[in-house]
């Protein structure tokens, strides 16, 4: 924790507490799925397989890409939230799930995205499910995108995850902002180029389904 909370962390420390916990899975909040399975495949294509791949997690929240990376061998993640109750959670269960030393690589930092000292070309792959468009103030947003491109190596890649312009206007009590893919594009360039785009539509745990962009971009 090398950096303040901003002040949404007490709203997600609340529906950690109420949903999560640490031997189970939040499956009571509405971006819950068993596996990101697009987030997997974009992973592994990629990183090509490479195991060693530093892969940073923005806003993981209690989801299970962790797990899911872990278990295919990937070690050197970077697990960021602004919700440290989401942040112990998850540690509790990875490391029941795959003991101490499979997690002894895993760095935990709570804090917002925007704010924290990540390391400068730290990483080759960098997620976001469905933090960045929470993030409506275009300050906030500005910090986001110099944050990946101070972070992500050149050659290296984002992985983006907001809703699309026909998802939800609000999410966890909050305003959010939608992206049509070229908005999203657009919002990385010129730094990074996009290579792929393409849409999602999640069923969440209660049957709704919500429209999701996903942006696929190379750091320059
Ligand atoms: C809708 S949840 C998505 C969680 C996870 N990515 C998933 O797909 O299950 C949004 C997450 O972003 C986190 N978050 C919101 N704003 C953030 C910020 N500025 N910096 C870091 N994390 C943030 C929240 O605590 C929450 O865990």
């Amino acid at each position: 924790m090398n950096s303040p909370l901003n002040s949404d962390s007490a709203h997600w420390d609340a529906v950690y507490q109420k949903h999560g916990n640490a031997a189970g899975l939040p499956a009571g909040v509405s971006w819950y799925r068993p596996h990101l399975e697009r987030s997997l495949h974009w992973i592994e294509q990629l990183t090509a397989g490479d195991t060693a791949a530093r892969i940073i997690d923005v806003g993981t929240g209690e989801s299970t890409l962790a797990d899911d990376l872990l278990a295919r061998g990937y070690r050197a993640l970077e697990l960021l939230d602004l919700s440290a109750t989401a942040l112990a959670h998850l540690r509790a269960r990875l490391e029941a799930r795959f003991g101490g030393a499979a997690c002894a690589d895993v760095s935990w930092r709570a804090g917002d995205v925007t704010q924290l000292a990540l390391p400068e070309s730290g990483f080759d792959v960098w997620h976001d499910r469905a933090v960045l468009h929470f993030l409506t103030d275009p300050t906030q947003r500005a910090a986001y995108v110099a944050q990946a491109m101070r972070c992500v190596r050149p050659g290296g890649h984002l992985i983006i995850a907001t809703f699309a312009p026909d998802g939800p206007p609000r999410c966890s009590q909050r305003d959010v902002m939608r992206y049509s893919e070229a908005e999203l594009a657009a919002l990385f360039a010129p730094g990074f180029e996009a290579v792929a785009s393409e849409r999602e539509i999640h069923t969440t745990p209660t049957g709704t389904q919500q429209a999701f962009q996903i942006l696929i971009a190379r750091r320059r």
